[in-house]
């Protein structure tokens, strides 16, 4: 019998409606659209308002789009892993939560906590499950609602990030498409330069950590920077090699959204043109989570059967990776 392999075979996302422009900052904070394009590649993002609605919501909505296109009901699901790190609360899991409002009612889930790292490593996690053979329907969503930690009077920090959710559908395949290798890698000492410094064990809420603003994204941008370019670029290098793959057999790299600069670093340490390169960062900023399934969603009519697709993503922790997914279908 042939190996089973985890085949990406759905592909659905959530983006709010309202967008958050470059000229819209510039009445917030001292900042200016030329700075922002020209230092991140931003020109707007897109925030989820409205009274009590959390990241579960806009996960919920693109969990049911990706049922839709496939054709398929809640109740086969097997499982779901959900990739942020802005939950709708401390416990229980968002996934769990996802699944209440997606009618998933046959399946577990969990949170898988690693910054933008979160759905690659959701996405190796979804595939051993499927590779197993004990779970035919996994689904795993990537989704952020950033603005609900972003301290919109810290410039550093407030142009950068949007809201959004982005989520794929895992089936067995016995013809070899789908995710064919992960390297993934964490090293916690980097947790100084990029975290939230109360609201957990180490320091929980009070009336000094809100004062404080304690309960925002701390980061040191510029160290981040620096360790963003070389983790992503070497580790989607080594991806290549131990796989024999040169730029010529990959038809697209899916970079975690973060900053251009550190995009176009990581395609050239690859050797890929730019064309195929995907990047969207200009539309909705960086979503942490859900910035690698956004790709694929918006990019799938230009998917086709057989395309070598190097996923690759670098975020707090740190924690970083690349996947190579040989993809399953076309779907124009
Ligand atoms: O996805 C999770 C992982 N995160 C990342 O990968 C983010 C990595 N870091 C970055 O993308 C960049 O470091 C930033 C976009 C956050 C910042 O860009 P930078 O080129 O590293 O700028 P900087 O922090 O070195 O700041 C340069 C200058 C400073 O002014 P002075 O000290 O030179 O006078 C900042 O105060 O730019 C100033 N600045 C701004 N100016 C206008 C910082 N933010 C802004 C702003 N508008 N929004």
């Amino acid at each position: 019998m042939s190996k089973i392999t985890a085949a990406i075979t759905s592909v659905g996302a959530f983006l709010p409606e309202f967008r958050l422009t470059n000229a819209l900052l510039e009445t917030m904070v001292e900042t200016n659209d030329e700075w922002i394009k020209t230092r991140t590649g931003i020109d707007e993002r897109r925030i989820l308002k409205g009274e009590g609605l959390a990241s579960s919501d806009m996960a919920a909505e693109a969990v049911k789009d990706l049922l839709a296109k496939r054709g398929i009901s809640a109740e086969e699901i097997d499982c779901i892993i959900c990739a942020t790190v802005t939950p709708d609360m401390v416990f229980p899991a968002t996934a769990n939560i996802v699944g209440d409002k997606a009618g998933l009612k046959n399946a577990f889930g969990f949170d898988v906590s690693a910054a933008c790292s979160g759905f690659l490593y959701s996405l190796t996690v979804g595939t051993s499950l499927v590779e197993s053979g004990r779970y035919k329907k996994v689904i795993v969503v990537g989704v952020d609602k950033m603005s609900s930690i972003v301290d919109y009077t810290d410039r550093a920090t407030c142009v950068i990030f949007g809201d959004g959710a982005g989520a794929v559908l895992l089936e067995p395949n016995e013809e070899g498409y789908g995710v064919k290798d992960s390297l993934l890698r964490s090293d916690g000492s980097g947790r100084i330069f990029l975290h939230m410094k109360a609201g957990g064990s180490l320091k929980p809420s009070s009336m000094e950590t809100v004062q404080a603003k304690e309960h925002y994204i701390y980061q040191e941008g510029q160290s981040v920077f620096k360790f963003a370019v070389k983790g992503m670029a070497d580790i989607s290098y080594e991806l290549m090699e131990r796989n024999n793959l040169t730029a010529d057999d990959i038809a697209w790299l899916v970079p975690h959204q973060a900053n251009l600069r550190i995009i176009d670093a990581t395609a050239n340490r690859m050797g890929l043109s730019k064309e195929k390169v995907m990047i969207n960062i200009q539309k909705y900023g960086n979503t942490t989570a859900a910035t690698i399934p956004l790709c694929l969603w918006e990019w799938e009519k230009k998917l086709n059967k057989g395309d070598n697709i190097i996923l690759a993503a670098f975020g707090g922790g740190f924690t970083w990776g690349a996947t190579w997914v040989k993809w399953a279908y076309d779907s124009k």
